[in-house]
């Protein structure tokens, strides 16, 4: 991953499917070292600056643990605590930022100021969540698939259930294009990608021999598949008024036993970002069952606490792919 020296990390469109199994190789490689004690520090000395206008539990935890592991240090800007977008414009912070440090991360809403950062900072940005697009999130899930499976990734078929109209939907479609997967988007025709992203898969398939499909139809979309994918349904930055809709849209799509039995693989396993709504243990999910009586929402607490589930694997795997991303940009 010499090539990535100095690049930012926006959004998986602007990596090669060769560049993104780089990465994701190099941090197999890290997480091997870090487990048997012999990581070496390549970033001693670097500073990293962590901008999150929306909030994170995983990526801000994984940003930090990752450069300290390396010997960087990082900023921490929370959602309030600084002048970005109060009182300061994006290309100013930009400018201010990448005068003090060597690297930016940057979660917020829209994709447009993550690339406006990068574009004026001088230093490589990086994506931690967009309403677009999930990059970091992406080389965690594929890690955790290839530790997950014996099948080369070219073989490997999985299925995303839900809202994939933003950013998981969206970067698991590119991303299954990108390495050639078999990637299905089972959701209402209402919740798939906008049609620009699609035709951007469907090229990147073409060249890559993935295939793309798009169903509404839960059994045809999920049968065969060696993972099955979800997310929240309703996402940061969504008002509350947006859940009627989504329970009454989404709940055919919800992951249950039996959409896992469905798939016909008895070793199919579940992803999930997280955070998830599968039991009554949040504030929201309280909210939610008095409401609207129900106990869980995207994915079953049966599933989540199953064998199938492997979403510590993936929330732990944030770590080592946010570290390969830092290691390749910085080292
Ligand atoms: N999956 C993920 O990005 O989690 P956080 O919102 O906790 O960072
Ligand atoms: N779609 C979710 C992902 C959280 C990691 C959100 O944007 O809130």
């Amino acid at each position: 991953p010499t090539a990535l020296a100095g690049r930012p990390f926006l959004k998986e469109l602007d990596f090669t499917g060769e560049e993104l199994r780089a990465l994701v190789g190099l941090a197999a490689e890290l997480k091997a070292a870090k487990k048997a004690g012999t990581e070496t520090r390549r970033l001693q000395g670097k500073n990293i600056a962590l901008i999150f206008e929306k909030t994170s539990t995983r990526t801000r935890c994984a940003f930090e643990v990752a450069a300290a592991d390396q010997g960087a240090s990082t900023t921490y800007l929370d959602p309030v605590g600084s002048q970005i977008g109060h009182k300061e414009s994006v290309k100013d912070t930009a400018r201010v930022l990448g005068r003090m440090y060597d690297a930016i991360e940057y979660r917020g809403d829209s994709q447009a100021k993550v690339e406006e950062l990068a574009a004026y900072a001088g230093v490589p940005v990086y994506n931690g969540l967009t309403d677009d697009w999930h990059p970091t999130q992406m080389l965690a899930d594929v890690l955790t698939m290839t530790e997950h499976t014996a099948k080369p990734l070219t073989e490997v078929a999985f299925a995303y259930l839900g809202d994939a109209r933003f950013n998981m939907g969206n970067s698991y479609l590119v991303t299954g294009a990108l390495l050639g997967m078999d990637v299905r988007i089972v959701a209402p025709k209402t919740y798939w990608p906008a049609q620009e992203v699609v035709e951007r898969a469907r090229e990147l398939a073409a060249a890559s021999g993935a295939r793309v499909t798009l169903t509404e139809a839960v059994e045809e979309g999920v049968a065969g598949a060696d993972f099955v994918a979800t997310d929240v349904w309703v996402s940061m930055g969504e008002p509350k008024a947006v859940w009627d809709e989504r329970i009454a849209a989404l709940s055919p799509y919800a992951v249950t036993m039996d959409v896992l039995r469905a798939t016909g693989n008895p070793d199919v396993k579940f992803l999930h970002c997280l955070p998830a709504f599968h039991d009554l243990g949040t504030k929201v999910g309280r909210e939610i069952h008095e409401s609207h009586g129900l106990g869980s929402l995207e994915v079953t607490d049966e599933v989540f606490e199953s064998a199938h589930s492997v979403v510590f694997d993936e929330a732990e795997n944030r770590l080592h792919t946010i570290k390969a991303v830092l290691v390749a940009t910085l080292a």
